[in-house]
């Protein structure tokens, strides 16, 4: 393996050569504008050896507004990335925007390594062979090194971080106050789910969770959707392939046992979207989708008169939101990997897969018992096998507990995990208080880390209610850090002063 030359550009330069970009809320919600600058930090490729890679770096991008920048005042807003664009969570985070506005901050986005243009090995990155360097610590220890240098490069030693973060990103948060207190003071974990993903959560919860927001919508529009899957299944087991193909809208003729598990996971998947992205306005965060995406989706399945054709109008919120396709590629729009949330698309996808069969633990299942979907397995062994043929690696038994401890996170502090009771990575999550101080806030009527989002006229007060006590948190872990510089300053001044005591110079001066 060997990484691209890439010029080693010092970090000040890097920093001059930025492009000054704006960004703008998605769903033209405005938090204020932050002119994001975005930049690229000179970050080590391995952090955990000294030999393999020796001192080489790659380019990591993070975007930087001072905008709102009290210096010498306030504090850092610092973004740990997740599996993506950075920009895509820099654009629908306008929360983190108006707090930093509110309390003077200075605010970063950093990319998480592996996505995004954030490439270790450029453009190979993402292909068997180049993975290695992609680990949950690693990218923490990016976080940490960025950190360090901003404060230094910006003049900032001095402001207390707080770490910030959604969903993975959240889990993110979460560890950096867990493995790096000294750097941050405290972390907002919105919809981090960090006791499941360690493989301590139950296996049904997740697909359940999404069932119960269809059956809070509609007992009928539940019963529409077990109907539907029933229907293509005998449809199916009567050889009947045709007319499922027909009615569904697939591009490819169906035939046998492989594409009807590729069909329902298909369909599975556009209702975990919109569970989790059931936000009370039209959103651009994952695809396009109008208000209340749940209604919406329910509305849709129930105005056909055919079950199959309902399903294929509700899937088609997520795989047709442009209205323009004439049928459904169910191989090409939904590629089953060992995340059975789903990964998404392209390489980026690719890189969550390779996470999914590593560290993080993701063996959810449907069972069509607990959940309203067609009994779709996935097992530790499926996702062993599974990862072993892909990328030649095996899962790790527990590491992630081992490493940040799962969901016993009582000696830990300052962080606050919130969720979203409509969010079906909530169960999987942190959802009583810990301690005084690790705390866990439930937005009733929230979707996927709704509080991270900007202010919305059609927000729920529950989350109004919940940005309010996030930002008095936050204040107050920035006040008492500061008041901890104070102290520790005033020690150390004091034992400087205790050889010069006010009497003694008066002595000294009076040649006593
Ligand atoms: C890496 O090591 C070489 C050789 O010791 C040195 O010249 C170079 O400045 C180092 N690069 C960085 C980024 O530290
Ligand atoms: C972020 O927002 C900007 C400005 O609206 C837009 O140009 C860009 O495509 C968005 N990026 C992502 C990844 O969402
Ligand atoms: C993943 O989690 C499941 C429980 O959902 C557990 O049975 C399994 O052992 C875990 N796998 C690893 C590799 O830790
Ligand atoms: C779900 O379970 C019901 C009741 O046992 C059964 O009739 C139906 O065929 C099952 N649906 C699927 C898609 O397997
Ligand atoms: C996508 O939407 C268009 C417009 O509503 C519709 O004509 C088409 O049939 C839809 N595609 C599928 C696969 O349902
Ligand atoms: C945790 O404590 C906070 C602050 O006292 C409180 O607002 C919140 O409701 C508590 N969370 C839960 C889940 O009880």
């Amino acid at each position: 393996m060997s990484s691209p030359p890439q010029a080693a550009l010092p970090w000040a330069l890097a920093l001059l050569l930025a492009v000054q970009l704006r960004s703008r809320e998605a769903g033209a919600h405005r938090a204020p504008d932050p002119d994001f600058q975005e930049a690229y930090f000179e970050q080590l490729l391995d952090h955990f050896n000294f030999e393999r890679f020796g001192n080489r770096t790659f380019r990591q991008r993070f975007l930087l507004s001072e905008k709102f920048w009290k210096r010498g005042e306030g504090p850092i807003f610092f973004y740990t990335g997740n599996e993506g664009d950075v920009w895509s969570f820099a654009n629908n985070s306008g929360f983190i925007l108006e707090l930093a506005a509110q309390q003077g901050a200075l605010v970063v986005f950093a990319e998480h390594r592996y996505y995004g243009k954030s490439l270790p090995f450029g453009e190979r990155s993402r292909c068997r062979g180049y993975t290695e360097l992609l680990t949950v610590e690693q990218a923490l220890a990016d976080y940490a090194g960025l950190l360090r240098a901003l404060r230094q490069e910006l003049g900032a030693q001095d402001a207390p971080a707080i770490a910030f973060g959604g969903s993975y990103g959240g889990m993110l948060s979460a560890y950096m106050r867990i493995k790096y207190p000294h750097l941050v003071a405290g972390a907002l974990a919105a919809s981090a789910p960090v006791v499941a993903v360690a493989g301590l959560g139950d296996p049904y919860q997740f697909f359940r969770d999404v069932s119960a927001d269809f059956e809070g919508q509609s007992p009928k529009c539940a019963q529409a959707v077990r109907d539907a899957f029933r229907q293509i299944k005998d449809l199916f087991l009567q050889g009947a392939y045709d007319a499922v193909s027909q009615e569904f809208g697939t591009c490819s003729p169906l035939s046998g046992p492989g594409d009807l598990t590729q069909l329902f996971a298909f369909a599975r998947n556009a209702f975990t979207l919109l569970a989790m992205m059931d936000y009370p306005y039209p959103t651009d965060f994952v695809g396009h989708l109008p208000a209340n995406p749940v209604k919406v989706g329910c509305d849709r399945l129930l105005t056909e008169s055919q079950r199959i054709k309902g399903l294929r109008s509700l899937a088609g919120l997520v795989y047709n939101s442009s209205g323009m396709e004439p049928c459904y590629d169910i191989y090409l729009q939904y590629q089953v990997c060992a995340d059975p949330t789903g990964c998404g698309l392209g390489p980026d996808a690719k890189a969550w897969d390779y996470q999914a069969c590593t560290e993080i633990n993701l063996t959810f299942s449907s069972n069509n018992v607990s959940d309203i979907f067609p009994d779709l397995p996935f097992t530790e062994a499926l996702r062993q096998q599974y990862c072993l043929d892909t990328w030649g690696v095996w899962p790790r038994q527990d590491w992630l507990q081992t490493s940040f401890g799962g969901g016993d996170l009582t000696a830990a502090s300052n962080i606050i995990f919130s969720n979203g009771d409509l969010d079906p990575w909530a169960g999987g999550g942190i959802q009583s208080n810990l301690s005084v101080s690790v705390l866990a806030i439930t937005i009733h009527g929230g979707a996927h880390h709704l509080d991270l989002r900007a202010s919305h006229p059609e927000d729920p007060a529950s989350v109004v209610e919940a940005r309010r006590l996030e930002a008095t948190l936050i204040g107050k872990w920035v006040e008492a850090a500061r008041q901890e510089q104070r102290l520790r300053l005033a020690q150390h001044g004091g034992s400087e002063a205790e050889g010069c005591s006010p009497s003694r110079t008066t002595e000294d001066l009076l040649g006593a």
